[in-house]
Formats: structure tokens, sequence, C-alpha cells
């Protein structure tokens, strides 16, 4: 173990105001403080080495201590630092634009940039409202999404997100959000109130409360449904066969647009571009952002159909929105540098290829009582704890509460990974490593994870 830097521990304490955490918890312990990144690995400041199997939040793609973004991005950074896109453009992101489009399923072929995901998302509600005023259905405002989906922070975006925990101290936000149930297949019963559901039959279930939940608000006041390809809280819940291709159609049927929220899924996440590709369909807007640059420089960007671009072509009319660093140069630059790592390095092979090898090492943990359900797609899995198997019967808040924040998460970091135990909906643990991982990596993961949960197990 190094020496500590003393000064930048009482700094972090003294002064870092940490994101979504309890700052209690510090208050007699060492805030922990990751100093550098080494492919799928990342070191804290004592040396200790961890394996990333969150890919830091879902972001760092191409793993950590990639020298040609670095470079990519200095270079960019001497050429041309910074210029807005607000009625000039840059090379960088006329580029960059151009080669997302090329990627993205169907005709979505205009690319707006932020400077990430809640933002994307946030676009991506205006831009839905904007486009049926300037279409002649003024009264389309309202956005339809999912129970437990997490959408970002922004007042829009956040009255989007289906935790209501995150949300009430921040009442009153944005109207016009309905919340829908999510694809939550192992708990279908639960959820449906009919027993004993297929997967298909839960998926067109799921779907028609979508239309259903249309239909109540009345279809000329619903804009948009946003959903991601996996939905991330709750514990990675793929879409059933079919439900993507029912949502096109309800949202054919009422002229209702179909957003992607791909924030996390985008970017080799599901082992493909974009989630369109891995679950066939065509969605009217993707929003996306962490994987896009592997997190070497902030960018996000939403993603619209030719359609929807279509009114903001004539006249006077603007998409009054912005963000002084959306689509920023060396952002812009570290993008198209990790796109190249993503083409030449077979990224995306690599991720399909080895799924199936994830999957199984994940799945070997059912033997284990504590585990109850493992779900995911590509390198992004959940695996839902429960007190009882047989029953499904999850913990209480008490318990979570002493199991995840007491328990789990430290000693998942004490023995040496990197992972999420999250209670945002019934307790689970992600997974969600950089895509360069492989076999080993995930031998690692299982058998750390093993030993915790038998000792969380223990503990109950
Ligand atoms: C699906 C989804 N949408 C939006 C966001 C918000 O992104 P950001 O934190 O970059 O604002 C996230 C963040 O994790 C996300 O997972």
């Amino acid at each position: 173990m190094t020496q500590p830097d003393n000064d930048i521990l009482k700094a972090a304490q003294d002064h870092l105001w940490l994101h979504f955490t309890r700052h209690s918890s510090y208050e007699q312990a060492e805030i922990p403080t990751i100093v550098r990144g080494e492919g799928s690995y990342i070191y804290d400041i004592h040396g200790k080495r961890y394996l990333d199997g969150l890919a830091g939040l879902f972001v760092v793609q191409a793993g950590h201590g990639r020298g040609e973004l670095a470079e990519a991005a200095a270079k960019q950074a001497q050429e041309l630092a910074f210029f807005p896109l607000w009625s000039y453009a840059h090379p960088k992101a006329a580029e960059l634009a151009a080669r997302i489009a090329a990627l993205t399923p169907g005709d979505l072929n205009r690319v707006f940039f932020t400077s990430g995901g809640g933002e994307a998302v946030e676009s991506a509600w205006k831009l839905a409202k904007q486009y049926f005023k300037l279409t002649g259905k003024p009264l389309k405002h309202k956005v339809i999404s999912r129970q437990i989906a997490y959408h970002g922070t922004p007042h829009g975006a956040l009255s989007i997100t289906g935790i209501p925990a995150f949300k009430e101290m921040f009442e009153p936000l944005v109207p016009g959000s309905v919340r829908v149930p999510n694809t939550n297949h192992y708990r279908a019963d639960e959820i449906s109130g009919i027993k004993g559901m297929t997967p298909e039959e839960y998926g067109f279930w799921a779907a028609e409360r979508v239309a259903r939940a249309i239909e109540m608000e009345g279809p000329d006041t619903v804009a948009a449904v946003v959903a991601e390809p996996v939905q991330n809280a709750g514990g990675c819940f793929p879409p059933p066969p079919g439900y993507w291709q029912r949502l096109r159609e309800i949202c054919d049927e009422y002229d209702v647009l179909l957003v992607s929220d791909e924030v996390i899924c985008a970017f080799g996440r599901l082992g493909t571009m974009f989630g369109g590709q891995k679950f066939d369909y065509v969605p009217d807007i993707i929003t996306c952002a962490k994987g896009l640059t592997s997190g070497y420089s902030p960018l996000g960007a939403m993603i619209a159909s030719d359609r929807l671009f279509e009114p903001f072509k004539k006249g006077d009319n603007t998409f009054a929105h912005g963000y002084t660093f959306g689509g920023h140069p060396v952002s812009a630059a570290v993008a198209l540098a990790n796109l190249d790592i993503f083409e030449r390095e077979d990224l995306l092979g690599h991720v399909t290829k080895n799924e199936p090898v994830f999957q199984a090492t994940l799945e070997g943990l059912k033997d284990l009582p504590i585990v109850g359900d493992v779900r995911g797609s590509g390198y992004f899995w959940g695996i839902e704890l429960v007190k009882d198997k047989t029953t499904k019967e999850t913990f209480t808040a008490e318990e979570s509460e002493r199991l995840l924040r007491g328990f789990l998460s430290k000693a998942l970091f004490e023995a040496g990974l990197y992972c999420r135990a999250d209670d945002r909906g019934d307790p689970v643990i992600q997974l969600a490593p950089p895509l360069i991982a492989g076999p080993k990596e995930f031998d690692e993961i299982g058998s750390i994870l093993r030993t915790v949960l038998t000792q969380a197990w223990a503990r109950l």
C-alpha cells in the first residue's frame, strides 16, 4: 500500500459535496478516493486495486488508461478548445453527428448535442412538445414512462423518472408525466395481478398498459413514451420479446413519439451500438451520453428522426434550446477516437461473443439462497436478492438498509469489486464492466460475489 495524500482526503471530507450520497456515512470513515485506472481496473489512494464492475457509472466502455483518447483530447484542445454550436459549427461536432447518424437505426439522422444524459432527456421532452405545437397538435405535451425508471435529475427528466423517493423533496415537478408498469417479469404476477404469464404474454400486457394510459390521458395530450431498451433502475429489466414492437405500434396508432433512453444502453453496453439493433425497433428519438466518449470527456446527445427535424427547416422556426458545452470540441474529438476503438477492436463483437459467458458466470450464483433472479443483456446485468427464493419475498426496509448500505456495498468494495448495490426497487446488485472485460474478469466478479453474498446471508 502506498502512503495516501492526506491533504486530498481532508479536502474531500471538508469541501466535496458528493452526488446522491449520505454524507453522514463518511463522518467516521474515509471517502473512497480513486486515483487511477488501467483497463478494467481502478486504483485507490492507498494503491489498492479494484475490478471496475460498473465501468465507472456505465461509462468507461473502452476501459481505463487509453492514451489515444487522452491524446485526441489534447490535440483538439490545442487546435480549438471551445466553440459553441449556437448558430456555428465546428469540424469535430459535424463529423461526429454524421458518424452517429450512420450508426443509428432507421432515419435518426439529426443530432442535438448536450453535455450529459439528463440534458438529452430534457431536450427530447422539449422537442416533443415543440414538434407537436409546430405540426398542429398543440395540446400534446405529456410523457409516459415506467415505474422505477431513472431518467436524470433536471426538473423535466426527474418528472419523467419513476422513483418517488428521488422526487418528493423537489415537488412540484414539471406536470404531465404519467407512470406505467415496467418489464420486471420476475415480479410479473404481483405487478399485473395475473399468475404465470410467459415473458411474451407479460410483455404484451405491459405494452398494453401504455395504450391504456394514452387513452386515459387523452391521445391529444400525450407527446411521448420514454423507455430504456433495458431498464436500469430496479435491476436490469430486459424487454420481453415483442414488447418494443408493440410499443412502436401503439405510438404510431396514437401519434405519440417513441423515445428510447439509451444513456446506459447505447455504445456497446448491449453488444450493439443502439438498443434498436439489439431488440429490432426504430424509435423516433434516442437519448444517449456516457459510453459515447467512454467518459474521457463529457458528452450527451439527443438524436431525432428526419420527420422531427422537418418543421425546423422552415421559416423562422427555431428550437430555442441549447447548452454552452453541448458538443464541446474536445468531447467530440474524444468521441470520434472512441468510436475508432470500437471499430478497430470490434468491441461490439467482443461483447456479443462473451455475453453468454458473463450470463453463465452470474447464473452460476443461483445456488446461493439469497440470489432470486439474474437478468440483463450484453454487459449489463442485475442480480436480485431475496429473503425467500420460493416465495420471492423481498427484504423489509430495515433489512435492506442493513444489508445493502450497512454491509454489501462496502464488503464488495473491500473484497476488490466496485459495483452497485441498489434498492431503488427491490434490492439488486448491478454489474456493467468495461466492454474490454472477458472471462478472466467475469471469474473474478463471480468469485467475489459468491464470497460476499454468502457472508451477507449469514448476517441476516
Ligand atoms: C437511462 C438514463 N437516463 C438519463 C440519465 C441521466 O444522465 P446524466 O447523469 O448524464 O445526466 C441516466 C444516468 O444514469 C440514465 O441511466
